[in-house]
């Protein structure tokens, strides 16, 4: 059976615009007639043209034979699979049976010789040698919509949240599609507002820039990620969860999000506890919604905690199909798959949107030098790093400002508020050299006009950087306070600003 969606369109227009009791539609075998209640109202057609859309793609996709293979053995995650070759390939998926006759779905992620091998995407439990794998045609694809703002879904674009009916688009976008091609894509938009005074001023960031937060474990990323999604200026915020504590899932939606923060929000969630795909599967899927609200003119702004999560579900994917590791054990896979990750944020093309994005980078061992994170600071427009030394002195955000920068700054500020960074940056940086001399008593006043006014204007800029969980700033209040504390007049930064967003 094949039906085409096109086909059917006019037809359910024709029959919403003359009010019609009846709605009928045709497969190439068959007619159809769905009766509608006398005076149906307008909510009521349109409810009816998304469900009957939907299952019209359901029934679009049941091809009209299957094909079968056969488990050959399973070792570890992976899943060996003989027969139906000539239709198999890398990234396909199929359906494996367990024992107990429930299906479980699987990736096909490579091959030794003539056996395909496969991942599951759960519990590989109950799947013996000469198991029925069936084959399913088409990629993996979801059908975003503007009513998933609000919801939170899983890696398949499944609601999560017991809401009840998520309802679908009419466009299918590819989980794993490839980045735009750079030389179509706009150019990086004005500046966005995060709604953090440091990372507004130190670290501007553009519409459709992408950036990175690096630290080691507990030092503030999930925090500082909240606060972004929270007091952001973005109109959509797509936020992936990926491979992080099942705990934190409800805390980030519930408490940082809240209400509020949700309505313009769509939640990814594949925790630490999922099969790797799975983790995988739901970062692709957080840029494919994000890559939807872009092309609907949005700007987005895309959160994902963390990076590492999803190279590590690629490692564990690497290894389990024979790759080498290479540093870390982190095999070449990893280093190709998170470019095409990481690209698929920035700057639309024409009229559409832009996907601003925010990735945390979980650095292990708090060596900065670590294989992800210098993939990862190599591929993005920016870093921000958050440093130990900082939370330990309790000043949050532990934003280590002198080591992150913005890449678009700074060409995205007015003159004025360049002098001001640059001017609070020179105190921050004679101080931090100085910082030794003057904890021990060994540097005596009046001996350096600088130092001494690295040492005068310190509580300031502390005081400037520090913001509680509960606290926002705009793009104009950050300058402000940061000319304040610096003792320079508002004036002095804030027209130049305001004539840069115009
Ligand atoms: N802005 C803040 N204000 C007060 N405390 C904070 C702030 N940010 C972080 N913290 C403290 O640091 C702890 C760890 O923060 P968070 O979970 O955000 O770190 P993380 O870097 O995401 O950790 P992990 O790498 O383990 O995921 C929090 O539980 C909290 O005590
Ligand atoms: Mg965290």
């Amino acid at each position: 059976m094949k039906f085409s969606l096109s086909l059917l369109k006019p037809l359910i227009d024709k029959t919403v615009g003359k009010e019609q009791n009846f709605l009928p539609f045709f497969t190439r075998r068959s007619r159809y007639c769905i009766v509608l209640p006398n005076a149906p109202k307008a909510e009521y057609i349109a409810d009816m043209n998304i469900h009957l859309n939907n299952a019209l793609r359901q029934l679009a996709n049941i091809s009209a034979y299957h094909i079968y293979a056969e488990v050959q053995a399973v070792r570890g995650l992976k899943i060996e699979i003989i027969g139906g070759h000539s239709r198999i390939s890398v990234g396909e998926r199929c359906e494996v049976q367990r024992q107990d006759g429930t299906e479980i779905l699987c990736e096909v992620i490579g091959f030794e010789r003539n056996t395909a091998i496969a991942m599951a995407y759960g519990e590989v439990s109950g799947i013996k040698p000469g198991a029925r794998v069936r084959l399913l045609s088409g990629g993996a694809e979801i059908y975003p919509s503007l009513d998933w703002l609000g919801r939170t879904i899983d890696a398949f674009g499944a609601p999560l949240d017991g809401f009840g009916y998520l309802p679908q688009g009419e466009t299918a976008y590819a989980i794993k599609a490839s980045p735009l091609p750079a030389h179509t894509r706009n150019r990086v938009g004005k500046r966005i507002d995060l709604g953090v005074k440091s990372l507004n001023t130190f670290t501007t960031c553009c519409r459709g820039q992408r950036m990175g937060i690096f630290s080691g474990s507990g030092v503030g990323k999930s925090t500082l990620l909240s606060m972004v999604a929270r007091y952001t200026s973005a109109d959509v915020i797509v936020i992936g969860l990926i491979g992080e504590r099942g705990r934190e899932v409800q805390d980030f939606i519930i408490d940082d999000l809240g209400i509020e923060g949700l309505k313009r929000a769509v939640v990814v969630v594949a925790t630490s506890d999922e099969p790797a795909l799975k983790r995988r599967e739901a970062a692709y899927t957080t840029l494919a919604v994000a890559e939807y609200f872009r092309d609907q003119g949005k700007d987005v702004l895309c959160l994902m905690d963390s990076v590492t999560r999803f190279a590590m579900a690629q490692r564990e994917i690497g290894l389990s199909v024979g790759e080498p590791p290479a540093s870390k054990g982190y095999t070449p896979t990893v280093f190709s798959e998170l470019p095409r990750l990481l690209e698929r944020a920035g700057p639309g093309q024409g009229e559409s949107g832009s996907i601003t994005g925010l990735f945390t980078v979980l650095v292990e061992g708090d060596d900065f030098n670590e294989p992800i994170s210098d993939a990862v600071r190599g591929i993005l427009d920016g870093h921000i790093i958050l440093s130990r030394d900082i939370a330990q002195r309790n000043r949050y955000p532990a934003i280590d400002v002198l080591g992150s920068i913005s890449r678009m700054m700074p060409d995205c500020n007015s003159e004025s508020q360049n002098l001001l960074i640059d001017r609070a940056r020179a105190l921050l940086s004679t101080y931090k050299d100085m910082e030794e001399l003057i904890r021990i008593g060994a540097y005596r006043s009046g001996s350096n006009d600088a130092v001494d006014a690295a040492i005068y204007f310190n509580p300031a800029l502390e005081d400037f950087l520090r913001q509680s969980k509960n606290e926002s700033f705009t793009l104009e209040q950050s300058f402000q306070s940061l000319a304040e504390n610096l003792g320079q007049t508002e004036g002095d930064t804030e027209q130049a600003e305001t004539a840069k967003d115009a």
